[in-house]
């Protein structure tokens, strides 16, 4: 196959060392990609905002499959627009994107098909919402931009001042552009968090292993929210009982209801879950992988991933087996700039990551890394590299990930300590 792969984060870096050891790959190309796409296929620079240009270029080198990695391309509508020209594509139309663009959709449409989930207001008038932010709340309350914010967008607020500052920030200083224009204040939820991924055509789905995610900036789930600073997988206090609770009352109404709305969804459904002593609770859909939930899903897909993608892009999902897992546990530690998630410093040097032996259960997967014009390799993002990791135990896979992560050197690296510290301790065998 000749697949196009679009995105440039970690998630698409791991995307492309999985796709890489298809047998059924002949050509792979990256747009834009990173330094690390580059090792597993050609990266192509066009702007893939531009989906004139990507349908283009699709016709052009004969692409038989576009996987497209992130949600900004996707709720932008670039899947509509390659479907329209006759290509195959892994990723949802703009119409079922919507649930992961307009959390506000995405409310409406878990309230239609009896989805769990916390109760929400919604606001776009700033006096409105603090008037409800001074009435008799029990607080903590969750205060989000309805729109696309990179999960930043997300403020878990202990007083009405914190929850205040940040409707004020959102609609009225545009912290996050137009995707502040709608704000939703809702009820916290206690629980423990899981995020949960299926493989779909929008007529079958295939679950795939769950993952923790470490969506704060610091070790204990402090400090401000990130696009998330490491995964575990498996998530061990997931049981085989929880999971099927969630495919039930989470998985199979999302997408039945989905259908229903008329917006069959196809490619990977994320849904990040509380999990309560009633049962798993919906915070959000996202449309895509997470990342780098993404990474510890690739090192532990064992069975050949083009196929599925192929399938989910086609309709034909009911005809493959379920894939073959890994059932080793794994860890993956993000390695961020100075200052992310706000204000960051660009162009400094990266070193030590030639002298890691990688392998099949070791990877540095690059997000945000440039190549200067020297040959240099320097940060260009707020995450710049995660390191993934298998391990016979969450533990090993842990001081492995560790180890690597010591032995990458950059001015300002930040990184969590804790990624998979509760599940070392209390876990010992993946299976
Ligand atoms: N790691 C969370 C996300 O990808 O949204």
């Amino acid at each position: 196959m000749r697949i196009l792969l679009i995105g440039s984060g970690g998630r698409e870096h791991s995307l492309a060392w999985k796709i890489a050891q298809s047998p059924l790959l002949e050509q792979l190309w990256v747009a834009p990609g990173n330094p690390g796409t580059a090792l597993h296929g050609t990266n192509v620079d066009f702007d893939v905002s531009n989906s004139a240009a990507v349908v283009a270029f699709a016709k052009e080198h004969e692409v038989s499959l576009t996987v497209i990695g992130p949600e900004v391309p996707l709720v932008a509508g670039l899947a509509d627009d390659l479907r329209d020209a006759g290509i195959l594509v892994f990723g949802p139309s703009k119409a079922a994107a919507e649930l992961e663009g307009s959390k506000a959709y995405c409310k409406e449409v878990m309230s239609r098909h009896r989805i769990p989930t916390g109760g929400h207001r919604l606001f776009r008038n700033v006096s409105a919402a603090i008037s409800y932010l001074e009435s008799d709340l029990r607080y903590p309350v969750v205060v989000k931009a309805s729109g696309l914010a990179a999960g930043k967008g997300v403020v878990i607020a202990e007083s009405p001042e914190v929850a205040k500052e940040a409707v004020r920030n959102m609609i009225e200083r545009k912290a996050f552009g137009d995707a502040g224009d709608v704000v939703l204040v809702e009820e916290f939820i206690n629980g423990y968090e899981t995020s949960a991924f299926c493989l779909t055509d929008g007529k079958t789905f295939i679950p795939l292993e769950t993952c923790q995610d470490h969506k704060a900036l610091l070790d204990g789930g402090k400090g401000p929210n990130t696009g998330g600073m490491g995964v575990i997988s498996p998530n061990a206090k997931i049981s085989d009982r929880m999971h099927e609770a969630i495919e039930r009352e989470v998985m199979l109404p999302t997408l039945h209801g989905m259908n229903h709305e008329g917006r069959r969804f196809q490619g990977v459904l994320f849904a990040g879950l509380m999990m309560t002593a009633v049962g798993p609770k919906v915070l959000e859909y996202n449309v895509r992988f997470g990342d780098p939930e993404c990474q510890v899903l690739m090192m532990r897909f064992q069975s050949d991933l083009v196929p599925y993608l192929e399938a989910c892009a086609n309709g034909t999902l009911e005809e493959l087996e379920a894939p073959i897992w890994d059932s080793r546990a794994a860890c993956s530690v993000v390695l961020a700039s100075e200052g992310y998630p706000a204000a960051y410093k660009t162009a400094i040097p990266i070193s030590g990551i030639d002298a890691i032996e990688q392998d099949e259960t070791l990877q540095v997967f690059h997000a945000g890394t440039a190549l200067d014009r020297k040959g240099q390799l320097i940060t260009t993002g707020g995450r710049v590299l995660a390191v993934t990791a298998l391990g016979e135990t969450m533990g090993e896979a842990r001081d492995r990930a560790y180890a690597a992560c010591d032995a990458i050197e950059f001015e300002g690296k930040t990184l969590r300590r804790d990624i998979g510290r509760a599940a070392a301790d209390s876990f010992h065998h993946a299976k």
